[in-house]
Formats: structure tokens, sequence, C-alpha cells
């Protein structure tokens, strides 16, 4: 019989990722993105189970146990993963939340497999948690959790944490959904955003597509039998493992590692470096349009200068991830043609996942980070740069469109769409003097060692244990 666990962890993907090799042999990787590198840190060490998928299509993995965790995969068919996860939740809501910097798509088929997946993890949670355990279902794809786990199990307290923005009315109205998505967040208790203006446009989405009722940050509905259920949604914003990341940099290894880095591309007096996933979110293109335009102003010049670009390879068989990479390796291409020399290219482009320790490395060696989305949720990208700034070096430039922004404004802020405005900010951070620099990068240091992923969880976990109730606690005798 399986064990039953106090917290359970919903969240599409596992920690781990199941790879298949060539010759049919399987190994587990770190799977790719923010959510995963920091509930991983969170439920590291606390006895809980963790349910998702394994990355790949098909059978599902036995259940194991990885560093004190449960792991409960839940499988996805080939027709699944091509229309719950690439599909309906990377190319309907993906676009939506973002802005609409892409056109989303709308197709029923792509909605059906989302319904029955997300029942799948509300299953297969419902079977791993305790009584009065408490669930914490993650992010945009698994939305319509919440409600299908409080019918199964009316005992649990459920949260659910958006990772990503959640788009003003206007936009989410777009979709044919709507209703039952919204009808699926209410399920909870407590529902977690980056941003006060996400959790605003939730609410608001409630009082005007559902009519429900508001009240400050709560909404509150009726229930069948006659009881109502209030949920209350609030700004949580996520962060990362500060204490365990500034080690790692702190490291012997990882300071010989920089300097060696520096060394390989020339020893340039000013290094840049961007790390993205590979997204139309992340403004990479706009970034490279701003440097290229340097290169030609001669406003800076190769190999004084010189630009890393980590791009992790990302949803690959959705269009617009396809055109992204083909423009994005395009003007990658242009740029080092027009502006490189044998052994100094302008743009050192890099299109694979990079350890933990190459990753700390090269932001302990770069001068200059630019994270320039022209929306973000939160980006970790941030905060992992000025985490491994330990010697107060460097400079960050971010986009006024980044939840980070939010707690990092001392930094240089730009917006990635204000080519020129760009430019300027740039060479503002190369500018600048490097004790004005120190300054700033200290009060940035400051805040997301106040505001660690430990300190994220145990807000959440605390808000969720306060929320008004749950319809069984709250129901009228
Ligand atoms: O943070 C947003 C997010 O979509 C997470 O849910 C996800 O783990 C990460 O980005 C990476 O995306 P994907 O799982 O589609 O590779």
């Amino acid at each position: 019989m399986t064990r039953r666990y106090d917290l359970v962890i919903a969240a599409n993907r596992l920690p781990v990722d199941r790879v298949v090799a060539a010759d049919g042999s399987t190994s587990w990787g770190r799977s790719p993105g923010g959510l995963v590198t920091a509930m991983d840190s969170v439920m590291r060490g606390r006895d809980g189970a963790w349910v998702g998928w394994a990355g790949d299509p098909g059978e599902a993995p036995e259940p194991f146990t990885e560093a004190g965790m449960y792991l409960r995969p839940v499988p996805l068919s080939e027709e699944e993963v091509a229309h719950y996860y690439e599909g309906m939740s990377n190319d309907t809501l993906w676009p939506i939340y973002h802005d609409v910097i892409v056109q989303a798509s709308f197709h029923r088929e792509w909605w059906r497999a989302y319904t029955t997946v997300n029942r799948r993890f509300a299953e297969a949670a419902a079977e791993v948690a305790d009584d009065g355990a408490t669930v914490w279902v993650q992010d945009y794809q698994l939305q319509l959790v919440p409600a299908m786990l409080r019918e199964l199990r009316p005992d649990l307290r459920i949260g659910w944490f958006d990772h990503i923005p959640f788009p003003p009315v206007e936009l989410f109205a777009q979709l044919p959904w709507r209703r039952p998505i919204l009808e699926g967040l209410i399920g909870a208790d407590f529902l977690g955003f980056q941003r006060v203006a996400d959790a605003q446009n939730f609410v608001r989405a409630c009082r005007q597509l559902l009519r429900a009722q508001t009240r400050k940050d709560t909404v509150t509905v009726h229930r069948p039998d006659g009881g109502t259920h209030t949920v209350r949604a609030a700004a949580i914003p996520i962060s990362i493992d500060f204490r365990g990341l500034e080690e790692l940099a702190r490291s012997e290894s990882v300071r010989q590692r920089a300097a060696e880095l520096r060394h390989q591309l020339g020893d340039p007096e000013v290094l840049m470096l961007g790390v993205d996933r590979l997204d139309y979110t992340k403004g990479i293109r706009h970034r490279l349009k701003a440097y290229e335009e340097l290169l030609q102003d001669g406003a800076i010049a190769p190999p004084q200068v010189t630009l890393v670009q980590v791009a992790t390879p990302s949803r690959e068989r959705v269009d617009s991830y396809r055109e992204l990479r083909t423009q994005i390796e395009t003007t990658v291409g242009r740029i080092n043609g027009d502006h490189g020399a044998i052994g100094s290219p302008a743009v050192h482009y890099i299109h694979h996942t990079q350890p933990l320790e190459e990753m700390a490395a090269l932001y302990l060696a770069a001068d200059v980070a630019l994270v320039t989305p022209l929306r973000d949720g939160m980006n970790l990208v941030a905060k992992e740069y000025v985490t491994c700034r330990w010697d107060n070096g460097g400079a960050l430039v971010l986009s006024e469109f980044t939840g980070a922004y939010h707690e990092l404004h001392q930094a240089f802020v730009c917006n990635p769409h204000d080519v020129e405005g760009l430019k300027q900010t740039i060479l503002k951070a190369i500018h600048t003097p490097s004790k004005d620099k120190a300054r700033i990068m200290r009060a940035l240091r400051r805040r997301v060692a106040d505001h660690d992923v430990q300190r994220w969880a145990q807000r959440f976990l605390d808000a969720l244990a306060a929320a008004p109730g749950a319809p069984q606690r709250s129901a009228r005798q």
C-alpha cells in the first residue's frame, strides 16, 4: 500500500527528467526551469511527496525516492504531450499569460487533453496525500487541479502558486475556457502570485467573468450545498536558495573556473552575459539588436567587449520556439560575421544546458548581466546573478517587465522595447564607477539574502494554513 504524506507537491514536471539515450538506456537528469530549482531546494529534507511527469511520453516509471522525497510519476501519452503540454499549456495559455507576444492558438482537443491530464494529476495527489494534508499545486499547467482535488478530498488544504504572470482580464477573456479555469483555481484555499498586479488581475477576472463576490484579496462563491467557499489571492514572490548558491560561488573551484573563463574569452575588459531558456518572452532578440547596434555605432568592440549568450533548449516542437531559434541563430551568425575576428567572436552562443557550477562561474565572471524579458513572472536569473556576486562586482541590467524588477529596482532598469534606451542602459552599466556599482550590488544582494526561497516557501505555507477555510470547515451548519 502507498505511504501517504502530509505535504504533497503537484507540478507538471518531477524535479528529475528521464533521459533516454540512443542505445535505449535511461538515466535521470535535472529538469529545466526555475520552478524545479526553487521547489527542489524547498522540498529537500522535508518528508514530502512530489507528483509530476517524468519528461518523456509513454508509461510512467515506478514511484521512487530521491533525496528523501517520494516521487510519483504521472504518465502522459504522445498525444497528451502534444495536446496538453505543447498545445494548451505552451501554445494557448503561455502566450495569453505573457501579453500575447506571439498569437495564441485555441483548439478544443487541446482543452480536452488538458482536462483529462489535470484530472490524472488530481487523482495522483489524492492518492498520496494523508488525511488533512497540504497539497501545493504549481503553475499554469495544473489550473483545474485545485477544484478537482477538492471534490475528491474535501479534507485537504489546497494551495496553488502561479510561477508566471496572471494576465489582465482583457487578455484572459480571450480564452474560450476562461470560466472553468477560474472555477478550477477557486477550488484552492489560497492562491499565490508573483506580483500584486497578478493577484489583482485574478480577483478582477472572477468579479467580471464569474460575477463572483470579491472583497479586497478574496473571492467568495456559493457551493451547491448552500454554503460558501472563500479563496484568498496574494503576492508572494518566489526566490532562490541564496545561501546554497552563494556558497557554491565562493568555492575555490568556481573562482578558478571564473578566472579561467575570462582568460579563455580573451581577457575582455567587459564580459556581458545573457542566460535564458530559449523563449520569446525573454527578449533575447531585443538584447541582440541593442548589442549589434552598439557594435555598429563603435560604442563597444570585441575583443575588449564580448557577450556570452546561454540559451537552453526549450519546447522545441512548438512552432514559435522553432522560429525564434532560427531568428536568434541567424542574428548571432550575422553579428559574428560582421564584428568578430578569428579567436574573438562578438557573441559566444551556447545552446545546451550547463551544470550549475559552470553557471555560477559564468555569473561570477560577468561584468554585466543582461536580463531583458518582454514579460516574465519573476526571472530567477537576475537573483542568481546577484547571489553569485559575493565580491559586490558586476552590474545587473533588468527589464521592468519582470517580477524581479519589483524587488530589485535599484538595478540598471530598462524597457527592452526601447532599443535606444536599452543601448544607453547597457553603456551606463559598463561605465558607472565600480564604487557606485558595488553599492548597488550590495543593496540587491541584501534583498535576495533576506527574501530567499526558504522564506518564500514558509510565507506561502503560512498563508495557506491561515487562509479563510476549506469548504468543510466553512460550511454553514
Ligand atoms: O516557470 C515557468 C515554467 O513553465 C515552469 O512551469 C517550468 O518548469 C519551466 O518554466 C520550464 O518549462 P518547461 O517545463 O515547459 O520546460
